[in-house]
């Protein structure tokens, strides 16, 4: 009888953790944490490339790559914050808009990641010009989706 209940609780743990997806966080909180240190990672190798390209700093080649890199890397990874359960609630800047309208959020996502990784592939090629150009169209990204889903 004792073996058999213990039988029966192994089991149960068993099958609930093979259906359990993996999760990256532990409660709404942790996920609101999560987009907004993606956020401030993509506004400080936006600002630092933009310095670049408008002359304010040097221009360099690898730096520039290795920016629009993290940049493509960063507009991949905010998306998953935001679809976890409850966090349209806490300590966010995000409008409802986000939950209300998620196919329309998720269409700037891609959005912004086709765009960034445009710029990662202009930046490698090495041509200033097209990272210039590129990195104009990937910027536009930014105000784009917070003037509809962002509060200020
Ligand atoms: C597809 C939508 C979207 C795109 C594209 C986007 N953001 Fe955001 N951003 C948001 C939302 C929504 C928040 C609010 C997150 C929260 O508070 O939960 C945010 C927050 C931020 C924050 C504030 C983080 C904080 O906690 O204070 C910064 C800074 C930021 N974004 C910069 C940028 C920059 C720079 C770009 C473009 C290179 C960009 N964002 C592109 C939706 C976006």
């Amino acid at each position: 009888m004792n073996l058999n209940l213990k039988t029966v609780a192994a089991a149960s743990a068993l099958t609930l953790a093979t259906i359990a997806p993996a999760q990256a966080f532990d409660d709404a909180d942790d996920a609101i944490e999560f987009r907004q240190s993606v956020f401030h990672l993509v506004a400080a190798h936006t600002g630092a490339l933009g310095d670049m390209i408008k002359g304010k700093t040097d221009y360099d080649a690898g730096e520039a790559t290795y920016r629009a890199e993290s940049m493509a890397a960063l507009a991949k990874m905010g998306l998953e914050g935001f679809e976890y359960p409850g966090s349209d609630k806490g300590e966010t800047k995000a409008k409802p808009a986000v939950w209300s309208d998620m196919d329309g959020f998720k269409a700037k996502m891609a959005k912004f990641e086709s765009d960034t990784a445009a710029l990662a592939s202009a930046a490698q090629s090495g041509d200033q010009g097209a990272v210039k150009a590129a990195f104009v169209t990937a910027a536009k990204n930014c105000k784009a989706c917070h003037s509809d889903y962002k509060n200020r």
